[in-house]
């Protein structure tokens, strides 16, 4: 696998620093915490870009075993650190959700890939991805993960929707939307509005990584050869989006996506 910029970055000891010191839960996960309970004790999870342990600390301790997995030997080593006391109930590892080959077929019954992980690789490779998952996940498992919105993000690049009657808040606005056009310069608001997908630089992390952002809809035509029954939730209220109507006019800048492993058809 090439060591990318996105890769580097998450090497970097600081925001290796900042991922560690997160805490929170996101209101999604929580939902699917809820929605769980009852089956999580016998669940053997799979945590794919663990990043410093943010969700370890909601999951390790519910499930039957857990596995935190990250690209990143730094943010791998700093959950090691952070976790030490832990038994043999919870374990990490290095590895790059592109090539799970150290998991067998069927190993897992929950898979999670929070936080948009999963946005930090090529579009092709995000595939793979999916297809992987598939692989070392049960029949009957679910994969529950977050990507980044098209449909937020578009809206940032549209200068007419930042004048305000505050020229304060139009200033900073139009400041945050030159950013945009300095570090992304091939990308028009134009060309965003006819795309499903895109790969651009946002702010995180000062404009340093790549990230994949997509249209809800497109999102889950991507899934559907890989899993079924693909449930939207908001990242910001955590409720499922069931109307068609809500999931076209969503604007939040990441949404969670349930989903079904089912081989039974295989
Ligand atoms: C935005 S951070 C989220 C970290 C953590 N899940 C959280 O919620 O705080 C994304 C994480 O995904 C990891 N990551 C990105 N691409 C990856 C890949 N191909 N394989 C494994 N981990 C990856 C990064 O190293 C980083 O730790």
């Amino acid at each position: 696998m090439d060591k990318d910029t996105n890769w580097k970055t998450y090497t970097d000891s600081n925001i290796v620093k900042y991922y560690s010191s997160l805490s929170q839960i996101q209101p999604a996960e929580e939902t699917i915490i809820k929605r769980f309970q009852q089956q999580l004790s016998t669940m053997t999870m799979l945590d794919i870009g663990v990043g410093g342990g943010r969700t370890t600390k909601y999951f390790s301790n519910v499930v039957k075993k857990y596995i935190g997995i990250d690209y990143s030997p730094e943010m791998i080593e700093a959950c090691k650190k952070q976790f030490f006391h832990a038994n043999n109930t919870i374990l990490f590892k290095v590895c790059d959700a592109r090539d799970l080959s150290q998991f067998e077929d069927n190993s897992f019954d929950f898979i999670l890939f929070s936080f948009n992980g999963i946005d930090y690789i090529s579009h092709n490779e995000r595939l793979q991805v999916f297809q992987e998952i598939r692989r070392v996940g049960k029949s009957g498992g679910y994969f529950f993960f977050s990507t980044h919105n098209l449909q937020g993000i578009e809206q940032e690049f549209n200068w007419k929707k930042h004048l305000s009657f505050n020229p304060f808040m139009t200033y900073v606005n139009l400041v945050m939307l030159a950013f945009l056009r300095f570090f992304n310069p091939s990308i028009s608001y134009h060309q965003l509005k006819s795309n499903n997908y895109a790969i651009l630089k946002d702010e995180s992390h000062n404009f340093r990584l790549k990230t994949y952002y997509i249209r809800p809809h497109q999102q889950i035509k991507q899934l559907e050869p890989y899993f079924s029954h693909i449930q939207v939730y908001s990242w910001k209220y955590g409720h499922e989006i069931t109307q068609e109507t809500e999931l076209i006019s969503n604007s939040e800048m990441w949404l969670y996506y349930l989903c079904f492993i089912d081989k039974n058809s295989d």
